[in-house]
């Protein structure tokens, strides 16, 4: 097993700000005290490591399958089952490979906790700055479009910033619908507007009612290029979906048929937001500029990472 991949959090202990967003998940960072059942500190006295579910015999467990941060997935782990038997399948499955995020059933984003089902893409730490960027250009009570949305993550993310959002969400996988459905579900009592989730290839699925009328389309399309998906970390090639990744021959496949379709779909004003590689960043932008939109670049040393921001211009 590796470490914790770069694109993730590298301490996944952090504690998130707000309330679960999986109703009824008490998860053990959703609450600004411990839970009840938290684990307990990892300074146990001898006989703790002799219990296989104490914070410290699951630590050396998962230490001794390669995780890096084990003290802390340990935490996790702890504080998300439900039973000794759910720790110990938990830490099998970790041990044996599994993102974490999957292992626990959800993944942090923005201070949310949200669903993330097997074989879903997990959202990464680094698309937060994607959302982060699409906050100052999103109205209170703007249209929001999450396209290629997986679990929801970014959608559900920039929707509860802005309370009177509608927020539309489409995948072509059927597993990462139902993921965003409930994900999705979860923050629909907080939005004023309308907030559904559908399943068909990029723009296909959607009402056309829609057309002209987003305010801000998040797009973290695949942009891996085939060939260097042999090259992601085994976590993420043997256990999130390859249509997560594959943005064909250059990485842009996917992109250019979004940006083709983007201007059909914005308001005029609109903004398109997407994640790249510093080495696609022109491309991506050429490509976005070719389908009309005016494009710049928005780069992130803490996050390491590249965001296009296009913008239909004015009619
Ligand atoms: C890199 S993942 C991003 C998921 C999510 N936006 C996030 O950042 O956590 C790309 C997503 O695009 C979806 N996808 C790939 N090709 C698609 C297509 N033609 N139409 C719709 N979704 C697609 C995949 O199923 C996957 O969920």
């Amino acid at each position: 097993m590796s470490a914790s991949p770069s694109h993730r959090s590298p301490s996944p202990a952090v504690a998130p700000s707000t309330a679960p967003l999986i109703p009824g998940h008490a998860g053990p960072a959703g609450a600004a005290a411990r839970p009840p059942t938290a684990p307990a500190p990892l300074t146990a006295g001898p006989a703790a490591g002799r219990d296989p579910g104490s914070a410290v015999a699951v630590a050396a467990r998962l230490r001794a399958a390669g995780c890096v941060f084990a003290e802390d997935e340990a935490s996790l782990i702890l504080a998300t089952a439900t039973t000794p038997a759910d720790v110990a399948a938990m830490v099998d499955r970790r041990a044996a490979g599994l993102p974490l995020e999957h292992v626990l059933g959800w993944a942090e984003f923005r201070g949310l906790r949200v669903a993330v089902d097997p074989g879903v893409f997990v959202p990464r730490r680094r698309t937060e700055f994607l959302v982060d960027q699409a906050v100052t250009l999103t109205a209170p009570d703007a249209v929001i479009l999450d396209l290629c949305c997986g679990s929801g993550a970014l959608g559900v993310a920039l929707a509860v910033t802005a309370r009177r959002a509608e927020l539309h969400a489409a995948d072509i996988d059927p597993a990462a619908v139902a993921c965003a459905r409930r994900n999705v579900a979860a923050v629909a009592a907080r939005l004023a507007g309308p907030a559904r989730v559908y399943e068909g290839d990029l723009y296909a699925p959607l009402p056309p009612t829609l057309r002209g009328r987003v305010d801000v389309l998040l797009a973290n399309a695949p942009y891996v290029p085939t060939d260097a998906i042999d090259l992601l970390p085994a976590e993420a090639r043997l256990h999130e979906a390859r249509m997560a990744f594959d943005g064909g021959a250059d990485g842009l496949a996917v992109l250019r048929r979004v940006a083709a379709g983007a201007p059909l779909w914005l308001r005029a004003g609109g903004h398109l937001l997407f994640e790249t590689s510093e080495r696609q960043a022109s491309q991506a932008v050429e490509t976005v500029e070719r389908a009309g939109l005016r494009a710049r670049v928005a780069t992130s040393d803490e996050y390491s990472a590249t965001v296009v921001i296009a913008t239909r211009p004015p009619s």
